[in-house]
């Protein structure tokens, strides 16, 4: 622990103010669902850019962004991507977005450290800066790095039917595109821009969307103007900004006041396409009189049938167990979902169905009732 001061909670939507580096160990353990990362590029640039007509580029010059070498923006960068373990839940996920100039340094030691890449974002940029001099090709795209904490992690939260269903039922891809963040969006401090790098409200949004769900915990150790911040509060999410300048912080303050919950969002599973679906036992079917001992189940290519149970298994001639195991050993097979495997006769309409069906009746009892408790503790408070 490098530091006096700790926080024994976590200190939910707050920005601290200090060198991420010590800050993360200040923090309680594995208190981060996600992390977003924007760090410095480290740049490089020796001498000021000019337009071809002479005028200045008004590029990133900052202090923040300048190192000796790249052994010092190295040593940086694995500083950080260690302490970020500290606070990275073990099911967490990490994103950090960087251009050509440090992106590929920053994936060789998250992985060395043992993070795990599961995509890299090119956020390509609609309106880019053009390349002034013409020397080379114009830089139009971010790359964002998406990686779990180690590689057998399996936890890790993607809101997969979201994402698609948000982008017309087509699997979202890893090219995104979106503007620059610039009109109204653009933080501004006396006639200049408060950041030089800004970035847009939408990229975050669509991040935490996808690697997140509602009251879940982002931290961004480089919060600048705290787009971070912005894009979690509207979504329903909590977050934690570390920045080491008070100017940042100050206009990042000011932006996050501002910013009003979206108030359609819900992680009741009806309306939720990604919400964790509570396990329903197959006894349960039996204890509800879904489906009564002696009712006859038959496997979905035909050639086998099986008796429920009173004890909720199931038996097909010697064989009796679970629905998977008993599906499995009668159709000769290592494992078998038993769920979609078995049909039963639906009474009304004297048609076979997949008992799974009678899973999503219950599913759906318990969704009403947890949504009614909370209407009536809403009602009470
Ligand atoms: C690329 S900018 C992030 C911009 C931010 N994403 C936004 O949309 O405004 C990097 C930020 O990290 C801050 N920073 C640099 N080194 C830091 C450190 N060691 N600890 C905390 N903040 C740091 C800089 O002051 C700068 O605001």
């Amino acid at each position: 622990m490098k530091s006096e001061f700790c926080h024994s909670v976590p200190p939910l939507d707050t920005i601290i103010y200090g060198d991420c580096r010590e800050e993360l160990y200040r923090l309680p353990e594995k208190c981060a669902d996600v992390i977003f990362a924007d760090p410095p590029y480290n740049l490089q640039l020796s001498n000021p850019l000019r337009r071809p007509d002479a005028s200045l580029v008004d590029a990133v010059d900052d202090t923040w962004d300048t190192f000796a070498n790249l052994r010092e923006y190295d040593a940086f960068t694995r500083e950080w991507l260690t302490a970020c373990r500290h606070v990275l839940k073990d099911t967490g996920t990490i994103w950090v977005i960087g251009s050509y100039h440090c992106i590929f340094r920053i994936g060789t030691i998250m992985q060395d450290l043992g993070y795990w890449i599961l995509n890299d974002i090119v956020w390509i940029k609609t309106n880019p800066t053009p390349n002034m001099n013409g020397t080379r090709f114009c830089n139009a795209h971010d790359t964002l790095i998406w990686a779990k904490k180690s590689q057998h992690e399996k936890g890790y939260t993607f809101n997969y039917r979201t994402m698609k269903a948000a982008n017309d039922d087509v699997q979202m891809r890893s090219d995104w595109y979106i503007p620059l963040c610039n009109g109204s969006e653009r933080l501004m401090t006396d006639g200049a821009k408060s950041h030089s790098t800004q970035k847009p409200l939408a990229l975050l949004k669509r991040v935490i969307t996808a690697s997140t769900r509602p009251g879940m915990t982002v931290l961004d150790p480089f919060f600048g103007t705290g787009t971070t911040g912005a894009a979690a509060k509207a979504l329903q999410r909590r977050y934690i900004g570390i920045e080491r300048e008070p100017r940042y912080i100050e206009a990042a303050t000011k932006r996050l006041a501002a910013i009003e919950p979206a108030s359609c969002i819900s992680d009741s599973e009806q309306v939720d396409l990604d919400a964790p679906k509570p396990r329903v036992p197959f006894s349960t079917l039996v204890e509800l009189s879904l489906l009564a001992p002696g009712d006859i189940l038959t496997s979905s290519d035909g050639k086998s049938t099986a008796i429920v149970q009173a004890d909720g298994t199931i038996a097909c001639g010697e064989l009796r167990g679970s629905i998977h195991s008993v599906a499995a050993a009668a159709a000769g097979k290592a494992a078998c979902n038993g769920w979609h495997n078995w049909l039963y006769r639906n009474s009304s309409t004297g048609n076979l169905q997949p008992i799974d069906a009678l899973r999503t009746i219950v599913r759906q009892q318990l969704s009403n009732s947890k949504d009614e408790r909370k209407r009536s503790q809403c009602t009470s408070s």
